[in-house]
């Protein structure tokens, strides 16, 4: 079943366009020097992220862990042509690469990378945001929903990504980081202010509408 799953998404990368060159160096350069390289989104659910992105055309957009700046340069390629993309990443050395690559990108003027905690940055931000993709600490995601949902418009749409948790989301026991993604995914699934969709792409994505 699993060799399926790998040849299934293997099949729809090479079938899928890839928006940006930039994208494969970012890749490169990130296998090469960080710890954690599985933590980038890689080819498919980048793609996904610029056609969402795109379809959506936002004028602001807020994304939640920077990493090496890939998912920043893949949804600035919908980003509103006056618009804003505001990245929050806590780590100086991963954001060191980001903005080197972000630099490159042809998105210097529209990408701000804010260096720092995201819980203590949102709630200074004073904008409004079309688009919010959380990437971050997971067990933090809950409290990441409660701090950008009064900041979205009607009709944002918030992304959450690693929902299903490599598949451990269905262990009947599950551990600490686990059950808090569970609880995250159950509140927006009851929270009447937002409609939802979860996609099992790579490690799940929870697409979530403010109504
Ligand atoms: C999964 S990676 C992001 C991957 C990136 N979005 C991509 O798709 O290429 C998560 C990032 O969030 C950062 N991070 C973790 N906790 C954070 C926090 N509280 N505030 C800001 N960034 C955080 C980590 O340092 C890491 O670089």
């Amino acid at each position: 079943m699993q060799d399926i799953i790998s040849d299934i998404n293997e099949y729809c990368q090479n079938h899928s366009t890839i928006f940006d060159p930039v994208l494969l160096d970012i890749e490169r350069a990130t296998f090469l020097r960080t710890l954690a390289p599985r933590m980038l989104s890689g080819q498919l659910q980048g793609s996904l992220l610029t056609m969402i992105s795109k379809i959506k055309q936002p004028k602001n957009i807020l994304e939640i862990g920077t990493f090496t700046g890939y998912s920043a340069i893949c949804l600035a390629h919908g980003l509103d042509p006056k618009g804003t993309l505001i990245t929050i990443e806590c780590d100086a050395e991963n954001a060191l690469i980001a903005s080197e690559f972000i630099s490159l990108s042809g998105f210097a003027d529209s990408i701000h990378l804010m260096v720092g905690d995201a819980k203590s940055i949102i709630p200074k931000l004073d904008i409004i945001f079309d688009l919010v993709f959380i990437d971050a600490d997971k067990e933090a995601y809950s409290q990441y929903f409660d701090l950008v949902i009064d900041k979205c418009s009607s009709g944002a749409l918030i992304l959450a990504d690693n929902v299903l948790w490599s598949g451990k989301i269905l262990d009947e026991k599950k551990d600490k980081k686990t059950s808090l993604i569970d609880e995250f995914n159950k509140k927006i699934h009851h929270d009447t202010r937002v409609e939802n969709v979860i996609l099992p792409v790579r490690d799940g994505i929870n697409v979530i509408r403010k109504i």
